[in-house]
């Protein structure tokens, strides 16, 4: 296995953030942390990168134990954190520059590799620019590209899309595919369902230390047994109506609010027909419908009971 944790815990005094975790991480993917604000997702990555100790538990990079022997995954690795690390006063070209050497990289192939990183983030032409003069977005994309410059094997980006406009957060995600497409690794932690359905060949979703699941978005949702729901606004709820509704054998779950009837079903063409049947029985009159395909959200709520979004 390419990556392999277990066990893993970290405690701060009585905070159990990280609360004896497994998970695997297969070369060539990109693999989701998916989970609420505390959730424990920065300080997973943290242990994962060597920047904290874990209080007990493994992690095997390449058979290798990397707490034990921390250089063992440090050159392969580039880190985005959750804060910018950039030099405002310095150009986008400057800071990449200064990263760069950091990792050793000199002369001709340097600048290859900015050129080749401006591309993949989108910042050629804004390269000669003071960093402080950049939008939110373009900083987090230097940040990005700063962690590129190695080639590392493997990248862990922590929430990169955080308060960030929508044309520069499509950029991130297109970035991220196109560094996973040319061959890493890719860990991305994220409180967004949609990036990491989107985004992400397998999901792992934590909440409060522990990780409660993980699979691809179809084995989560199969998982929690998820059906389609649909809320019908009708002119008038009663209860025959609702009896009648209860009768349908493909129908489960039964809500109503309001003039709305929320119901869990089977979504095939016939099924549709004969709920219509029954308004028309009832003569009642369908105002409004809305289909509702089950997504993480709903999976994360059936699991925890809280919503994924606070
Ligand atoms: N250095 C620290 N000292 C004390 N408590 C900490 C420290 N780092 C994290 N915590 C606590 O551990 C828990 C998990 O935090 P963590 O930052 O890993 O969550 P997260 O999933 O990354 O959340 P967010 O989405 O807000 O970034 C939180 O309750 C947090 O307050
Ligand atoms: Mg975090």
């Amino acid at each position: 296995m390419f990556l392999e944790i277990k066990g893993l815990k970290k405690y701060f005094k009585d905070v159990k953030a990280v609360d004896g975790i497994d998970f695997n991480v297969k070369e060539g993917e990109i693999i989701g942390l998916l989970g609420p604000n505390g959730a424990g997702k920065s300080t997973t990555i943290s242990m994962i990168s060597t920047l904290i100790k874990p209080n007990s538990g493994s992690i095997y990079y390449n058979g290798e134990d990397i707490i034990k022997k921390p250089k063992a995954i440090q050159q392969d690795l580039g880190f985005v954190p959750q804060e910018v690390a950039l030099y405002p006063t310095l150009s986008g070209l400057e800071n990449l520059k200064f990263w760069g050497k950091i990792y050793g990289l000199k002369g001709n192939k340097l600048n290859q590799k900015i050129e080749e990183i401006s591309e993949i983030i989108g910042i050629t032409d804004r390269l000669k620019h003071k960093v402080e003069k950049y939008s939110g977005g373009m900083k987090r994309r230097l940040n990005i590209g700063a962690a590129l410059l190695h080639e590392p094997k493997i990248i862990i980006l922590d929430e990169p899309t955080v308060g960030i406009d929508p044309q520069s957060r499509n950029h991130i995600l297109n970035s991220v595919k196109e560094i996973n497409k040319k061959g890493s690794t890719v860990i991305y932690t994220t409180h967004y369902m949609e990036e990491a359905e989107t985004l992400c060949n397998r999901i792992c979703i934590m909440d409060r230390g522990k990780m409660i699941a993980s699979g691809t978005k179809d084995e989560l949702l199969d998982l929690i047994n998820a059906n389609d729901r649909i809320e019908l606004k009708v002119e008038k709820i009663n209860n025959s109506l609702i009896q009648e509704i209860e009768k349908l054998d493909f129908v489960s779950n039964v809500k109503t609010k309001d003039n709305n009837i929320v119901i869990e079903w089977e979504g095939k063409n016939g099924n549709y027909s004969k709920l219509m049947n029954v308004l028309a029985q009832e003569k009642n009159k369908l105002l409004s419908m809305d289909v509702k395909k089950p997504d993480l959200e709903y999976v994360f709520l059936s699991l925890t009971g809280r919503a994924l979004r606070d």
